[in-house]
């Protein structure tokens, strides 16, 4: 299961392969440090910020993972309901093959960041569920051996704790594990997760979550993981509930994942904002890698110049490990003392 990326990993490892160290901010990458311990460490991207130098050269030296940060969304992968565009999504492939970066995809199922086209009609159980498949085939089908971590269903739990009502809601009882099944038969060996935020406490959102994999799991629905997106402020969650609530993910035979983290600020921010940060980023860190089932620490980002923090939270910004001129942070240091004194997990 997780095994897959954990193969991967030492797969990189066995090939001698080796982060370029030549102008790097510290004797030791985060890819480095995360490689040595079996670890993958991402960050979201957009294709087009890669035409930036910097940006895709921190990206490769200091990651062995990518996340496509919108370009795998229905809104982008699919304009019409006859029109297919990958364009984006195969720029961030390209790029992650040639780097020798591992990709987690993102995502398949969502109730938000859908076109107009699909949203706008009252689609049948039928046609939800034949939309939904086609979906799913296609897009695992098209990458096939080339995305080991999938984010099928996303963010599909609300406040409460329960299911949504959303337009995928609609395609019957089992559409979650109709969701996972499909993705698996294209591509068996892909890793599966469900994917949310808020669910890094044991609250009423993680107990849903909880009840909803324990029982996509009784139903023999190949899901293999569970991400906690981890957008979090002030001092972040409290890390002895946040511990308690991945083990018991963990002992639902699930691999964790932190998919999107950023510690998002005040900005303009002080010193001290930016050493609480990084005793944030550190302790969420340092705490999921307590756990042998952790197999990935993605940031949401990993430059404050590209972000969506600022235009989606009014007042706060600066939420990523290297700042706007793509310079280290405490919260980089902080991240990559977390990986270091983690056990190794080969
Ligand atoms: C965000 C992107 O970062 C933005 O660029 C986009 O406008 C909206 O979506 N949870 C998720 C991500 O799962 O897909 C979201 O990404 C952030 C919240």
């Amino acid at each position: 299961m997780i095994r897959r990326a954990g193969i991967l990993v030492a797969a990189f490892v066995a090939a001698g392969y080796a982060a370029p160290n030549e102008g790097s901010v510290s004797p030791i990458t985060l890819r480095a440090a995360a490689e040595r311990r079996g670890l993958l460490v991402g960050a979201a991207t957009m294709s087009g910020t890669l035409k930036d130098l910097r940006h895709a050269e921190t990206l490769a030296r200091e990651f062995n993972l990518v996340t496509p940060e919108n370009e795998m969304k229905w809104a982008f992968i699919r304009p019409t309901r006859q029109t297919w565009n990958f364009a984006g999504a195969d720029r961030l492939v390209a790029f992650a093959e040639k780097h020798k970066l591992a990709i987690h995809g993102h995502n398949l199922l969502w109730y938000a960041h859908n076109p107009p086209w699909l949203t706008a009609m009252p689609w049948t159980p039928a046609q939800t569920q034949q939309l939904m498949t086609e979906h799913i085939g296609t897009v695992v089908g098209r990458y096939r051996g080339k995305i080991a971590i999938w984010d099928v269903v996303n963010e599909e739990i609300n406040e409460q704790g329960l299911l949504r009502k959303s337009l995928w809601s609609r395609a019957g009882t089992n559409y979650l594990s109709l969701a996972f099944r499909t993705a698996h038969e294209a591509d068996p060996k892909a890793h599966l997760v469900y994917n949310d935020y808020g669910i890094e406490e044991v609250n009423r959102k993680s107990d849903g979550a909880y009840a909803l994999l324990k029982s996509l799991k009784a139903q023999g629905a190949p899901v293999h993981g569970v991400g906690f997106q981890c957008h979090v402020e002030g001092n972040g969650p409290d890390l002895e509930s946040f511990a308690r609530n991945l083990q018991r993910f963990a002992d639902l035979g699930l691999d964790l994942h932190l998919t999107e983290i950023d510690v998002r600020i005040k900005v303009p921010a002080t010193p001290q904002d930016y050493a609480r940060q990084a005793r944030v980023y550190r302790g969420l860190i340092a705490t999921a890698l307590k756990n042998p089932r952790t197999k990935s620490v993605t940031t949401w980002g990993h430059s404050d110049a590209h972000s969506w923090v600022p235009s989606f939270f009014k007042g706060f910004g600066d939420a990523l490990p290297f700042d706007a001129r793509y310079q280290p942070k405490p919260a980089y240091e902080a991240m990559r003392q977390a990986m270091m004194e983690s056990a190794p997990r080969h």
